[in-house]
């Protein structure tokens, strides 16, 4: 998997020396003659690094740099300085870029600083990933605020209340308010109030103890327990029943449970997070959530916007899953069509983030590590829109995840496990069908 090095120069012999320097090293590299022209160029070719001169046409060295932090803060950026210019680059240094070379320029500094600067950001990502660290993607101005809401609601205990629609990343925000916090080595427990049945919540929630009810053979602990000294993520909430949420909110008041059949109490220390798709005011109006554990559960509210709401994300997201993905199917991160870009940050995004994750992970896998073509989005995110519009009269089973392991299974039985038949008849690529098969773990 080659990485990607954009060079942005406009002398033409200067910066046809850096292009055969970086590519005989095996990096691919894209080149710009100004400013304006590497912007654009960034945009589609999604560079790891980039080589930037200070002083030139349209757009300078500086205006990139503020195109860097805004949009793709985490891709290191090396200056290309002239003599005379370095009080510039040391102002360039300042806003972040990653480290400079003098011209005349030497072959043997180009390449060793090019290895540091995308070891740098190699490490970053991965020493992410290794504490397990959230990665939060966004740096638009809502993002950036959220950010910041999510640090101060860290540093509390006070209990938060997440709200958003559908695929916003309220789950990530819990994970990132936990993880900002002190108690981040502390454990993260998630239930999912949606996903037990009504009859095992308490248990669920609570614990119980051995022979509490038919069935309970042996005691068990419940999330509050498991939680303790750590992270409550109560998901789903609005999807309580009305007769748990008493209960809960004597266990969230007082910090105290009593597993199911067990008449000691225990006392947790645990920081609790909520969040919820639904309307929640109108659930208090009608009475389906009763406003005392509202009132509790809520002592501070975070509001995910809608990713239409904060289209400049899009680049910076596109960025990041295709590499994600990329890295995950072994293969090397494609480009993108000039001009597709646009069509990407044009749709809607009913589906928010997790959509737009979804369909960049049909765009990897469509594009083989090439380029992904205008067409390849038209076709992927047409549909996606039909399915909303017909999921919008007749709601699609809370799963999709099961939902869409049927459909495959099903057509795969039509076509007696056919590949190519099956493919089309979904309308999807014979990889994505055979990555799909492996991810539900289906056999003939
Ligand atoms: N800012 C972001 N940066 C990176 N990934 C994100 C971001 N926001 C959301 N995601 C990803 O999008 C997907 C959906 O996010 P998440 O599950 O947190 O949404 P949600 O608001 O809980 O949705 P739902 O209401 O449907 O449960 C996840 O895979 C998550 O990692
Ligand atoms: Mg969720």
């Amino acid at each position: 998997m080659s990485e990607k090095i954009l060079i942005i120069e406009d002398e033409t012999r200067m910066r046809r020396v850096l292009q055969l320097v970086l590519e005989t090293q095996g990096y691919l590299v894209e080149t710009a003659t100004d400013g304006e022209d590497g912007i654009l160029k960034w945009k589609r070719f999604l560079p790891d690094l980039v080589f930037t001169d200070l002083k030139m046409p349209k757009a300078d060295g500086m205006a990139v740099l503020k195109f860097r932090n805004q949009k793709f803060p985490h891709t290191p950026i090396i200056l290309l300085t002239a003599f005379g210019t370095i009080p510039a680059a040391v102002d360039a240094m300042k806003l972040g870029a990653f480290d400079y070379i003098c011209k005349p320029i030497d072959n043997e500094i180009i390449i060793e600083k090019a290895k540091a600067a995308l070891l740098t950001k190699k490490a970053a990502i991965s020493s992410a990933q290794k504490t397990d660290q959230p990665v939060f993607i966004g740096s638009s101005l809502a993002m950036a605020t959220l950010k910041k809401e999510l640090a101060l609601v860290a540093s509390t205990n006070t209990s938060v209340f997440i709200t958003g629609a559908s695929g916003t990343g309220k789950e990530l925000a819990a994970k990132m308010i936990h993880f900002l916090s002190a108690r981040r080595s502390q454990p993260f427990i998630r239930v999912n109030c949606a996903a037990i049945p009504r009859e095992l919540i308490e248990s669920e929630l609570f614990g119980h103890i051995k022979g509490a009810f038919t069935g309970a053979v042996q005691n068990r602990t419940g999330a509050f327990i498991q939680a303790n000294g750590g992270t409550l993520f109560l998901d789903e909430i609005g999807e309580l029943p009305y007769e748990i949420q008493a209960k809960l909110l004597h266990a969230v008041e007082d910090r105290v449970i009593t597993p199911v059949g067990s008449t000691d109490s225990l006392k947790v220390d645990i920081k609790i997070i909520s969040a919820t798709n639904q309307n929640i005011e109108k659930m208090l109006e009608e009475k389906k959530f009763r406003s005392d554990l509202y009132f509790r559960l809520n002592t501070y509210t975070v509001f995910m916007p809608s990713l239409e709401e904060r289209q400049a994300d899009i680049p910076e997201l596109t960025e990041y899953f295709l590499n994600f993905f990329s890295a995950e199917f072994g293969q090397t991160t494609p480009v993108i069509q000039a001009g597709a870009m646009n069509d990407l940050s044009d749709y809607d995004w009913p589906g928010n983030v997790r959509e737009l994750k979804n369909v960049l992970e049909r765009l990897v896998l469509v594009s083989n590590g090439l380029e992904i073509t205008k067409e390849m989005i038209a076709s992927l995110v047409k549909k996606k829109s039909v399915e909303i519009r017909t999921g919008k009269e007749d709601p699609p089973p809370k799963d999709l995840f099961l939902q869409e392991k049927k459909m495959i299974e099903d057509a795969l039985a039509a076509c007696g496990w056919n590949i190519s038949k099956a493919s089309r008849q979904l309308g999807i690529t014979r990889n994505t069908l055979r990555y799909r098969i492996k991810k539900h773990h289906l056999n003939p």
